[in-house]
């Protein structure tokens, strides 16, 4: 349990009183449990506010890399099972696996959607943050992954997403993050401003596909932590919306 404490003028909330001076019991219009005592006007008092658990966040792991003989899928399942011993539900979404079709019409919009647009609408919209892991081609990030990303919409709005991205040489793909955060505005969602690059990938593996640079260790677990800070924000701030309405 994680509570914060907070004081507050009555007047500020829709709260309703009950019991008499000089103890007051507030019921607030939370799913929470709230007690307080203090004097009629202004009231000092811990707000229990039990934190919504990181654990029943569910994330998708969006990977872009389709390529014979890719190694950007090394990294999406180093971070599914960072993830998974977090206790989060993790899906990951590898592209090879379910291919798209090149986009005629959107989600939506589509006279005919192919069913494996509609099965992968539904488990991006399962997610409550995404992470998209891409390698870097010609300065950019995959075709495979924009293709992808050019069906939908709703699916992506106002969800966190953690940018990753692969490169042989020693940039990690810099110029595709720096693109694919651009692209995650114009779908309407918020990227995370740290981003996970890794760089030599091939050397980056041992042969059971354990992350074994040291450099790529310490920047995923930064990643990790900025990635889950962020989402558990966005978490916590629509549970308590949709909790008041
Ligand atoms: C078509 C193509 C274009 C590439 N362009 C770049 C590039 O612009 N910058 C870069 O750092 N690496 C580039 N590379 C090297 C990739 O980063 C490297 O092959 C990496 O392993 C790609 O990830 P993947 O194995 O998942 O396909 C390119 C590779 C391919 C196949």
């Amino acid at each position: 349990m994680v509570y914060s404490s907070k004081i507050l003028s009555l007047s500020q909330y829709p709260v309703g009183i009950s019991g008499h001076h000089p103890s007051i019991i507030i019921r607030y219009n939370t799913p929470a449990e709230n007690i307080f005592f203090g004097s009629r006007h202004t009231i000092a008092f811990t707000l229990k506010y039990p934190s919504l658990k990181l654990k029943t966040m569910k994330v998708a792991i969006l990977l872009g890399s389709i390529r014979k003989g890719r190694q950007s899928h090394k990294i999406a399942h180093y971070l599914q099972n960072k993830l998974q011993e977090k206790g989060l539900t993790v899906d990951l979404i590898d592209l090879l696996e379910n291919p798209l079709p090149m986009l005629e019409e959107r989600v939506g919009m589509h006279p005919a959607l192919p069913e494996e647009v509609q099965l992968l609408s539904n488990r991006l919209h399962a997610a409550d943050a995404l992470i998209f892991v891409t390698p870097e081609y010609h300065g950019s990030f995959s075709g495979v992954l924009k293709n992808t990303l050019d069906y939908f919409n709703s699916e992506f709005t106002k969800k966190p997403v953690g940018v990753v991205t692969v490169s042989a040489g020693k940039m990690g793909g810099i110029n595709a993050a720096n693109q694919l955060q651009q692209v995650i505005l114009s779908i309407g969602a918020f990227a995370l401003p740290t981003k996970l690059l890794v760089p030599e990938v091939y050397g980056a593996f041992n042969d059971s596909f354990e992350l074994t640079s040291e450099y790529t260790i310490k920047s995923a677990n930064k990643f990790i932590a900025d990635y889950c800070w962020l989402a558990e924000a966005i978490y916590q701030k629509k549970h308590q919306l949709s909790s008041s309405l």
